[in-house]
């Protein structure tokens, strides 16, 4: 499987002198169980926030802070590292990296780190808005530094607004995707997820229970895979994830309206997560409905949006999804065939751990000629293993 992944690689974690310091404890736990060995530079201020007794008992190795008590560790570090990630990145040392200052063991290794580096920036939202950090932001990202967060929320400070580093999940996340093949690079790949609301009046819809994580996590996997990634979401509570185009949708006929935009402006790839409704409302009315003691609803099918994708001239690979209760693939077999698709992601949503709402999966993807089975495992994974078929179909 290519879903790119942490074990065996080495991670030189810098961590710099803000509060959300305490947090990197926790990333090298995560990034250890994940496989990765893990050593850990701390700046001076860093020191003021969290013993390194902590970090050396987590990473289970010394930490390093000085230029000079090791002479040549600031080559040493960061040449035998895969990935340099620096959390928090204060705003302090963002300015020495981006103006190439080297005045302690952190920026000195950043200079000299010929690998890939990721940066988590933390700071109050103030700081942050500051024109000279945004400057050296985006220096650095025109010389290559990969960027995580930050995300808006509220700062250790009370305050609200962007700043607060990005959560340790976003971190591990980014920090694979910095690692991974870059095997979908030229794609267009267009994902929908979420429910669609189908409304009877104003405040009353019909819907369905899906909560998006499993379209979303395809989009993540997707982008962290070099390609251009659309996402068209129904209404959910998920935090719009970055580095994509994104378009919300409400209803069956705005989903398809969307897709059919991209389809037309070259998507290449069409994965139709979303649970779409199979019946709307025959009339919405203009005003509230009156209460009544019993009602009566007529419902009309639905757009099809993938077998109107299917029968366009120019079409991308079309990848659906069947939801079933029970473990027998036949019907979604049989809807692939129907509906034009080149492949379909089923999945019982009886299982334990898959299915709505879980942040687990455990699915069986058919195509024309294989069943792949994939064991229960995160949603993220299992958007790897999904992407892992289509680029061998593909190719
Ligand atoms: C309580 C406290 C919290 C701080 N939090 C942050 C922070 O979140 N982000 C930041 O950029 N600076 C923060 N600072 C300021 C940095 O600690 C200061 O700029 C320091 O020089 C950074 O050094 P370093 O980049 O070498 O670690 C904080 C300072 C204090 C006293």
């Amino acid at each position: 499987m290519k879903n790119p992944s942490l074990k065996n690689k080495r991670v030189l974690l810098g961590v710099s002198g803000g509060i959300a310091a305490y947090k990197s404890v926790e990333l090298v736990r995560r990034l250890k169980d994940s496989g990765a060995s893990v050593s850990v530079v701390m700046t001076e201020a860093a020191r003021r926030f969290v013993t390194p007794l902590t970090f050396e008992a987590v990473s289970r190795s010394k930490v390093h802070s000085s230029l000079f008590d090791e002479p040549l560790v600031h080559i040493a570090l960061p040449s035998e590292a895969d990935l340099l990630i620096v959390a928090p990145a204060t705003a302090n040392t963002i300015g020495k990296f981006s103006n190439g200052i080297a005045d302690d063991l952190l920026s000195a290794c950043f200079l000299s780190c010929a690998g890939k580096t990721l940066i988590a920036p933390a700071m109050n939202w103030r700081m942050y808005e500051n024109p000279a950090v945004r400057e050296n932001l985006a220096r650095l990202a025109s010389r290559g530094v990969l960027q995580v967060g930050p995300e808006p929320g509220s700062l250790a400070c009370g305050e609200e607004g962007p700043g607060r580093m990005a959560e340790v999940q976003e971190i591990i996340e980014a920090a694979r995707a910095a690692l991974a093949d870059k095997d979908l690079r030229g794609e267009r790949v267009v994902v929908t997820a979420g429910p669609t609301r189908e409304y009877l009046d104003p405040v009353r819809f019909l819907s369905n229970r899906s909560s998006g994580k499993m379209g979303y996590a395809l989009a993540r996997a997707a982008r962290d895979r070099g390609a251009g990634v659309t996402l068209i979401s129904g209404p959910t509570a998920l935090p719009r994830p970055s580095g994509m185009d994104f378009v919300a949708v409400e209803d069956s006929a705005g989903m398809l309206e969307a897709v059919q935009r991209e389809v037309s402006q070259g998507a290449t790839v069409l994965i139709m997560a979303a649970a779409v409704a199979d019946y709307a409302p025959a009339e919405r009315s203009a005003g509230k409905r009156e209460k009544s003691r019993d009602l009566s609803l007529e419902l009309k099918a639905a757009p099809d949006i993938i077998s109107t994708v299917a029968k366009a001239s120019r079409r991308p690979f079309i990848i659906g999804f069947a939801a079933e209760t029970g473990g027998n693939t036949g019907r979604a077999a049989e809807k692939m065939k129907k509906k034009g698709m080149d492949m379909i992601v089923f999945n019982d949503v009886t299982e334990p751990g898959a299915g709505f709402d879980t942040d687990t999966n455990k699915v069986v993807i058919l195509d024309g000629n294989r069943e792949t089975h994939v064991g229960l495992m995160p949603k993220y994974d299992t958007a790897h293993a999904i992407l892992d078929r289509l680029f061998e179909m593909k190719t």
